[in-house]
């Protein structure tokens, strides 16, 4: 071993685990030759692919088919990067791995209405080992684009309307990849909050509110997670291009935040290899440009010195730093000596995954991130006692939806339903169903019911077998997908004549959603249950039925907004529906930081369902609030549970009043579970950038000194009881 680490420390001392991540880049950049620097700042999509103009992509014999890869450098030892997308588990996109499954995770909005950083941390972790142990080093992971719009037909990958909740969980998620020495992503940065045109697209937006809003969101997610890398987002922010973005890039990221990683581009977002001087570090998916920019054209630029050699050399240290820190290379001898875990001693390397282990964390989640939104005449928990049930819709025989784009994963558990809407090979753009009928679930948690299913495609047929039975449980689902945005709320298919026509044949009936986003339900006056199941991973069927039947007592909470109608949108009508594929276009996201529930609040109206909204089937009380100032805010209160089943609550602190300015702002939050009649005091301490505002021109947070009032509620629209306190300001 000591002849090893000789031999580390003397021709190769980057090799050395026991020098700081950013010593070893910079010794390992002083060894590399112009060329190998090149090689390391871009790389290829990893499958075959045929790109738009016709050219064949050729993958490269190392790498794994996968969504991308960039070769090592052998002679100093510096690993490929091996990536994979893994918004929700492993991707295995189009199938190109052909039997290669993984654990599908709920959707990204289940885990947000967990309102759980554990859980987070445990998914993030999850998905980094499944990765570590296929072979991979980078996760395409960590999306937290604020849900601006619940038409963005990607929300489901990202975690709701609110920065708090969306950059402490993705921080926790992009933690736990890490700690498996898999380098995790943060993305996309930033503004991507419409699919429409996406790579055309300019998001404008005052840089005050950016910096309040969505940037918080990736400001908390990477102060906790330390993402290696930084993905740029496909578009414009105020004109420039995110992955060619100086304000955004330099000024924000690397400047204010002082960031260490890299930044890699979106798939296809790379627009020349003056980027570079405008902070982008390394051109993925390189056969999706017009041109290979960071190859040839910018060992071109830095040779007649248009781009500074130091910025290269910047740009590769970022690289190189990112993989000693998450400890990604084979090549270096760990500090706790061989066989023990330590920073380079991690090499990704194929071997069994415990995939039920797994599976039991996506039941965990689903169980937890389930949301019930309406349970009138306490119809839920459902008896056992019916005698027939009727389960109508949905494709419940055969699955739980999952969203559709680079975020698929082949699910583990056997044989998958799969619609083929992009055609007869397997494609992106399929409804693939997660191989958790809700249909069987039913039948097993209520074995002496009759179970009986209709597809729903007629709605009479369907009615007439509501109308023979107790109860009658429609599932109802959207497919939604990256790349494109739904063009309004409305349930596809017939499915709210469906749900009409099974209300009138049976007042007991329940309705679950499975969709990537809030929809309009213009029965809601007509159903007795509504539950929000989002997209819920692959073991989503049992976790519907195990909260209907009251084996898990539900506690989800919603982590966006739902709208009555579209009227109540910021912007009614979808942006740049039907606008010319690949033509310029623009949104103004003129609502500024006022995203989700903070826009209600401002006009003072109230949505259909609020943020942070979620029904239980016991009773939680708050009391005792205390609230306290100074440098910052602190709110103390007690909660019980006073119901007569044990369950979990999750009080949340609003933020009501900032030195006389009338706001509405999450401040914290805190998920427990308790047994009837047990009690736990609760402390939430503020984050002081979410009582103050950001000084554009100073480049920095402000607190206005004054009163502020907080509020303890059970969502951003039942706000019970607050206190207040004086704050210095800063
Ligand atoms: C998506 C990214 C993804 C990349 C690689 C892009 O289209 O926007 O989220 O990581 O493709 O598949």
């Amino acid at each position: 071993m000591l002849c090893l680490m000789g031999a580390a420390q003397g021709d190769r001392p980057w090799l050395d685990v026991h020098r700081t991540p950013d010593e070893r880049a910079a010794l390992a950049v002083k060894a590399m030759t112009l060329d190998e620097k090149i090689a390391l700042l871009h790389g290829p999509m990893a499958m075959p692919w045929i790109t738009p103009d016709g050219r064949q992509i050729q993958v490269p014999a190392a790498a794994i088919l996968s969504a991308g890869f960039v070769p090592g450098l052998a002679r100093l030892g510096i690993p490929a990067l091996y990536e994979t997308d893994a918004s929700l588990g492993v991707a295995n996109p189009n199938g190109i791995r052909p039997g290669d499954v993984a654990t599908a995770l709920p959707s990204s909005l289940v885990l947000a209405s967990t309102f759980d950083p554990t859980l987070a941390y445990r998914a993030g972790a999850m998905v980094g080992a499944e990765a570590h142990a296929k072979g991979f080093n980078v996760l395409l992971a960590g999306g937290v684009n604020l849900a601006r719009d619940p038409r963005n037909g990607r929300n489901f990958e990202y975690l709701g309307e609110d920065p708090l909740l969306a950059g402490m969980l993705d921080g926790e998620a992009i933690r736990g990849t890490q700690d498996q020495h898999v380098i995790s992503t943060v993305k996309h940065f930033a503004l991507n909050a419409n699919e429409t045109n996406r790579q055309y697209l300019d998001a404008r937006i005052d840089r005050r509110a950016l910096r309040e809003s969505d940037l918080l969101a990736f400001e908390m997610a990477i102060e906790r997670g330390k993402p290696g890398a930084v993905m740029c987002a496909y578009n414009e922010v105020n004109a420039d291009y995110a992955c060619g973005n100086h304000w955004l890039l330099i000024d924000v990221l690397k400047g204010d935040w002082r960031y260490p990683g890299w930044v890699m581009s979106d798939w296809g977002a790379v627009h020349g290899a003056l980027d570079a001087v405008n902070g982008l570090d390394q051109e993925s998916g390189e056969q999706l440009d017009k041109a290979v920019f960071f190859d040839a054209p910018l060992k071109a630029a830095v040779l007649e010195g248009r781009i500074p050699a130091a910025r290269v050399d910047d740009m590769v240290r970022r690289i190189l730093r990112s993989m000693f820190a998450v400890g990604i290379d084979a090549a270096g001898i760990g500090a706790a000596g061989p066989g023990a875990a330590g920073p380079g001693e991690h090499p990704a390397v194929k071997v069994d995954i415990d995939y039920a282990a797994h599976r039991a964390l996506a039941l965990d989640i689903a169980r937890k991130g389930i949301v019930l939104l309406k349970n009138d005449a306490d119809l839920l928990p459902l008896a056992r006692s019916y005698k027939k049930i009727a389960v109508i819709g949905g494709y419940a025989n055969s699955g739980v939806l999952s969203g559709g784009g680079s975020a698929q994963v082949i699910p583990t558990d056997g044989p998958f339903a799969r619609i083929p809407t992009g055609g007869l090979k397997p494609n992106w753009m399929d409804q693939v169903f997660d191989p958790s009928p809700p249909l069987d679930a039913v039948q097993r948690a209520s074995p002496n019911s009759i179970v009986a299913y209709d597809a729903g495609a007629l709605p009479a047929r369907a009615a007439a077998l509501a109308a023979n039975a107790d109860i009658a449980i429609v599932f109802v689902i959207r497919h939604e997908m990256e790349g494109s945005d739904v063009p309004n709320l409305d349930l596809p298919e017939g499915q709210d004549a469906l749900i009409d026509a099974v209300a009138a044949a049976n007042p007991h009936t329940v309705v679950v959603l499975e969709t990537g986003n809030p929809v309009s339900m213009p029965w809601l006056g007509r159903v007795p249950v509504v539950v929000a199941a989002w997209y819920p991973g692959q073991a989503g069927g049992q976790a519907i039925s195990d909260i209907l039947f009251g084996d898990v007592n539900p506690s989800g909470r919603l982590p966006i907004s739902f709208p009555r109608d579209s009227a109540d949108l910021v912007r009614p009508a979808l942006p740049n529906l039907g606008a010319e594929p690949r033509t310029p276009v623009h949104v103004d996201y003129s609502e500024g930081a006022d995203v989700g529930y903070r826009w209600y609040a401002a006009r003072g109206s109230t949505p259909l369902f609020a943020f942070g909204f979620g029904m239980s089937y016991t009773r939680f009380d708050y009391r005792d609030v205390k609230v306290s100032g100074g440098k910052t805010l602190t709110a103390t209160f007690e909660v019980r549970n006073t119901g007569a089943v044990k369950g979990a609550d999750v009080p949340q602190v609003y933020l009501t009043a900032a030195a006389g300015e009338r706001v509405l702002r999450l401040i914290g939050f805190q998920r427990v579970e308790l047994n009837p009649g047990e009690s736990r005091i609760i402390t939430v301490t503020a984050d002081p950038r979410l009582l103050g505002y950001f000084d554009e021109e100073r480049r920095q947070w402000r607190v206005k000194p004054g009163i502020y009032q907080l509020r303890v509620g059970r969502s951003a629209a039942d706000l019970a009881l607050g206190g207040e306190a004086g704050l210095h300001g800063i």
